[in-house]
């Protein structure tokens, strides 16, 4: 059975991203927007640190940039991290007009003159990080969709998952899309195609991401012909519980930006024998330090310890953390906190502009879907919400700007050929192979071999899943492991071309870094760019206007 609609804008995903673009797309601009699940099941709606933006009188937007491309181990674009960082204030009152309700000082009684309440997370040297206590993403997200549901432009599509973009004559026009709930498959229609889907961690079997993390996006934007680029540069979040019962829950970065230290078992504290600014170094230095130290006594986690602060500050402060420790039996504020690093952030992705456009006319990539060039080889803590707000924005006034041509009869979905499957399977067995394989030889530490092992493993395994799909009807799970594997595939293919480590990517076989840092941008087979690249298209795409409004 199919179905045909059409919108002048199409997103795919309903984070942070996805719903600030529609919410800032003129309003009479019909849209669509879609979330393969229910409308928070992505992962802005776990975030708990917060969003970076320069807002304290002794922080400066120089400082800031300084931060972010230190994080960056010498590969961000300046152009990129300029442009985010002189929008953060003008992000944080477009967040406050929607009804974001960040948290302020409480030493400032005074409504008129108070202060925000900032943190601090590795990498920065401020207190920078706005934030609702624990609680950013879920206060972000439920404003959001509040508003866009309120919308009479918008309409909000839960359960319905992208298959693959539709091209006609060059240009994006639309995709079919899973109705996860009725298994039909739909054709909608679009003058531009928004994707905001999120990153790629569930590749890996240990992730603080929720489970709708398969890198849906950046699969499909390579499969309709995009440039990819980075994908190596998965970041593991240093602290994530480990607990049997907890399923990789984050314990999040600004506890140690409270004064938090990690220990060993015996109580030793650890990371300044790895680097001088101690748990506040950037998370690549974090995450190998524990990484090392699990692998060199053998252990099965190591411990966060910040029983130092009084549990009225950890309650008001961190409620998220207490309640969730609390309810397995750790009690933050006498308890040292299991933690274990998990994959967390996927740095790389589709190649955009600073409009969010990308290689195919009427498609846009926003979020962690997309590379910017603002994360480099490790993204800086709480970047990642700015960047989807800047971008978002961006887009929305490019879409605005531009004369999108209007959206045309496409070509429907034929199931015709395919049944239901009685192999189902070999679903849930090459979803536990791949992101233990991931897990296991595309990790913190890689190497030559680990890495031309999992390549060859995940040909097999694409053959396979090619096979099924070609055979049987879709099904979620069946897109997931499709895209799972084919980001998989990516990653490999960008960490074995990086012969040498930096940020994020370490490879023991070439333990240092260039003295040049280079992006690894990889070009799909139907790009025109394919067959006979030039320099242009081996980098990211230059900034093409000033920044505007920057003053320190
Ligand atoms: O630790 C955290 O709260 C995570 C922040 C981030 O990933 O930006």
């Amino acid at each position: 059975m199919t179905d045909s609609e059409n919108y002048d804008v199409l997103i795919i995903g309903s984070g942070a991203a996805g719903l600030s673009l529609a919410l800032q797309l003129p309003a009479h601009y019909r849209c669509a927007v879609l979330s393969k699940a229910h409308m928070a099941a992505g992962s802005t709606f776990w975030a708990q640190g917060g969003m970076a933006a320069v807002l304290h009188d002794r922080d400066s937007f120089d400082a800031h940039e300084a931060d972010t491309v230190d994080a960056g181990a010498g590969l961000c674009h300046e152009p990129a991290v300029q442009f985010c960082v002189s929008q953060s204030r003008s992000v944080v009152d477009w967040l406050i007009d929607q009804g974001v309700a960040f948290d302020y000082r409480a030493d400032q009684p005074d409504a008129e003159f108070r202060e925000f309440h900032l943190t601090m997370e590795g990498g920065h040297s401020h207190r920078r990080i706005v934030h609702a206590a624990d609680r950013t993403g879920r206060a972000i997200s439920d404003v959001l969709t509040q508003n866009a549901a309120a919308a009479a432009n918008i309409s909000l599509l839960p359960d319905c998952y992208a298959v693959d973009l539709i091209r006609v004559d060059g240009r994006c026009v639309g995709a079919h899309v899973l109705d996860t709930q009725s298994h039909s498959v739909k054709t909608i229609a679009a003058r531009a195609v928004v994707l905001a889907t999120g990153g790629a961690s569930k590749a890996y079997q240990y992730t603080s991401n929720p489970d709708g993390a398969s890198g849906d996006g950046i699969a499909i934007a390579w499969r309709a012909g995009c440039r990819v680029a980075n994908m190596e540069f998965n970041q593991f979040h240093p602290t994530c519980l480990y607990h049997p019962k907890a399923k990789s829950f984050l314990i999040t970065e600004a506890l140690r930006g409270e004064g938090a230290r990690l220990l060993l078992p015996n109580g030793e504290a650890f990371m300044t024998r790895f680097d001088p600014r101690g748990e506040l170094a950037p998370r690549d230095i974090v995450a190998r330090a524990i990484d090392h130290e699990m692998k060199r006594l053998g252990l099965d986690c190591v411990y966060l310890d910040i029983t130092h602060r009084s549990p009225e500050f950890l309650r008001s402060h961190f409620p998220t953390v207490y309640e969730r420790c609390l309810s397995l039996g750790i009690d933050i504020c006498k308890d040292r906190i299991p933690v274990v690093p998990a994959a967390h952030y996927t740095c790389g992705g589709v190649v955009v502009d600073q409009f969010g456009a990308s290689d195919l006319p009427g498609l846009y990539v926003i979020g962690e879907t997309a590379c910017s060039g603002l994360h480099g080889a490790n993204r800086m803590a709480s970047n990642s919400l700015l960047e989807c707000f800047v971008y978002a924005a961006s887009a929305a006034r490019h879409i605005a700007d531009t004369d999108l041509p209007a959206p045309k009869k496409l070509p429907e979905w034929d199931d015709s050929r395919v049944r239901v499957s009685d192999e189902g399977v070999i679903i849930p067995y090459h979803w536990q192979a791949l992101r233990r394989l991931m897990w296991d030889y595309v990790g913190i530490v890689r190497s030559d071999r680990r890495l031309a092992f999992a390549a060859n493993a995940i040909e097999l395994m694409q053959v396979e899943i090619a096979n099924y799909y070609s055979q049987f009807l879709i099904t979620r799970p069946l897109l997931e492991l499709r895209n799972l594997a084919e980001v998989a595939a990516l990653t490999v293919r960008c960490a074995a071309a990086r012969q040498e480590s930096r940020g994020l990517h370490f490879n023991r076989d070439y333990p240092d870094a260039k003295p040049h840092a280079q992006d690894s941008i990889l070009i799909p087979r139907d790009h025109p760019a394919f067959q006979n690249p030039q320099s242009e298209d081996l980098q990211l795409p230059s900034y093409s206007t000033q920044v505007s409004g920057r003053k320190s």
